[in-house]
């Protein structure tokens, strides 16, 4: 997990997270702080191990880490964060020694983890994973929430 550790400690990152929990700390919804990201690699893995998608631990976790980077710039400069963070992403992943290959395969999977429809194994797999991460059952801001009722976890699912 060589990769993944030298993440953790790029500076791009670190500041990425650190603004968007500026961003966040009055926010009464679901956070996109480290806690969350570090939720979703940990659901992805079991999902994977439990279907048995074989992808490497080091892309599940930098996928997880890196796909909700446009949070930082969604409120300045409108748009989808999906997408707002795809150029950081992968200049982080160039830093980390990810192959141009690996690269391409995670920014997808970023890109489309706010889309209706995955459209590949690691996509879905981040979708689900991050719709699991979220506590619904025990959140305080379940009414005002805008996810639809049937989408909202009622208890712990994995
Ligand atoms: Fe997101
Ligand atoms: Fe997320």
């Amino acid at each position: 997990m060589e990769r993944v550790n030298k993440i953790l400690y790029h500076p791009i990152f670190r500041s990425t997270l650190r603004q968007i929990e500026r961003l966040e700390s009055e926010r009464i919804f679901c956070l996109h702080n480290l806690d969350h990201v570090l939720s979703v690699a940990r659901i992805m893995l079991l999902c994977a191990r439990e279907e048995g998608i074989e992808i490497a631990k080091e892309v599940l976790y930098a996928t997880a880490l890196l796909h909700d980077l446009g949070r930082a710039y969604q409120e300045e400069q409108g748009g989808n964060h999906a997408r707002l963070g795809l150029a950081l992403a992968k200049d982080i992943l160039t830093d980390c020694s990810f192959s141009e290959e690996e690269r391409e395969h995670i920014v997808t999977a970023i890109a489309n983890h706010n889309q209706a429809e995955a459209s590949d194994p690691l996509s879905a797999l981040l979708q689900k994973a991050d719709k699991l991460s979220r506590n619904c059952f025990l959140c305080p801001a379940y009414q005002e929430c805008y996810w639809p009722e049937l989408q909202k976890n009622q208890g712990v699912v994995l």
